[in-house]
């Protein structure tokens, strides 16, 4: 009789590795989130801006590019270690946090490659770019919102989860 292939043993924890690449990526996206539309707005290909307004442009381009370099390890991270099996919880919420975190993965390629084509190859990639802006924070609200919730109510130590790393 055939037999299946044996599973790999899911880890209690998130590793240290991928502990320090959630919180750095979460300040990095935080503050291109956030920051990104101040004055002055970022155009572009401008010439004529101030030493400050060129300084704060390009803190965004290379954030936002050591944002999809420590995404693309995570990834790899992710597929090669893992991720610890879901909290106990229902079968909603567990479909719900893994579309969420998978919507996550792709919006955090998918925001530096759109001002990757917008910025350096000049391509009308620029409104797809800041309509991920919403959709980033609404992201952001439901996945804090459902950590506060495992964590306040259901009190079941999820955010430990991402804070002490694996033995
Ligand atoms: C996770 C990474 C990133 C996030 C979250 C992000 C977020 C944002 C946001 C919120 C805006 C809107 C600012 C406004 O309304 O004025 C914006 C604009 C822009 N970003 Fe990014 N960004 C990221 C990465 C990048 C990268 C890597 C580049 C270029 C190499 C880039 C280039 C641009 C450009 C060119 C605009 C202006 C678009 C336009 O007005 O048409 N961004 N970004
Ligand atoms: C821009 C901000 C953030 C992004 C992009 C983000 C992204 C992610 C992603 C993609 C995962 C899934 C990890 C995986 O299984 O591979 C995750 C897990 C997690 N995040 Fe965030 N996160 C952010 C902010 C936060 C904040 C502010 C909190 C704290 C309230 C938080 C708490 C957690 C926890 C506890 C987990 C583990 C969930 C589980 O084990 O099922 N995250 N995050």
């Amino acid at each position: 009789m055939a037999q299946s292939a044996p599973t790999r043993p899911r880890p209690a924890s998130y590793s240290l590795a991928q502990i320090v690449l959630h919180w750095s990526i979460a300040a990095l996206v935080a503050w291109q989130l956030f920051f990104s539309d101040h004055p002055p707005r970022i155009q572009p290909g401008s010439a004529q801006l101030s030493v400050w307004a060129r300084t704060w442009e390009s803190s965004h381009v290379w954030l936002g590019l050591a944002v999809l370099g420590l995404v693309v390890i995570r990834i790899v991270l992710r597929l090669a270690v893992g991720a610890p099996s879901p909290v106990e919880t229902n079968r909603l919420q567990a479909t719900a946090a893994q579309v969420v975190h998978f919507l996550f993965y792709a919006l955090l390629v998918f925001m530096p490659v759109t001002g990757i084509l917008a910025w350096y190859f000049g391509l009308p990639t620029g409104d797809l770019h800041e309509l991920g802006q919403p959709a980033f924070i609404a992201l952001i609200v439901a996945h804090v919102a459902a950590a506060l919730w495992h964590q306040f109510v259901q009190r079941d130590g999820l955010i430990r989860r991402m804070v002490v790393p694996a033995q």
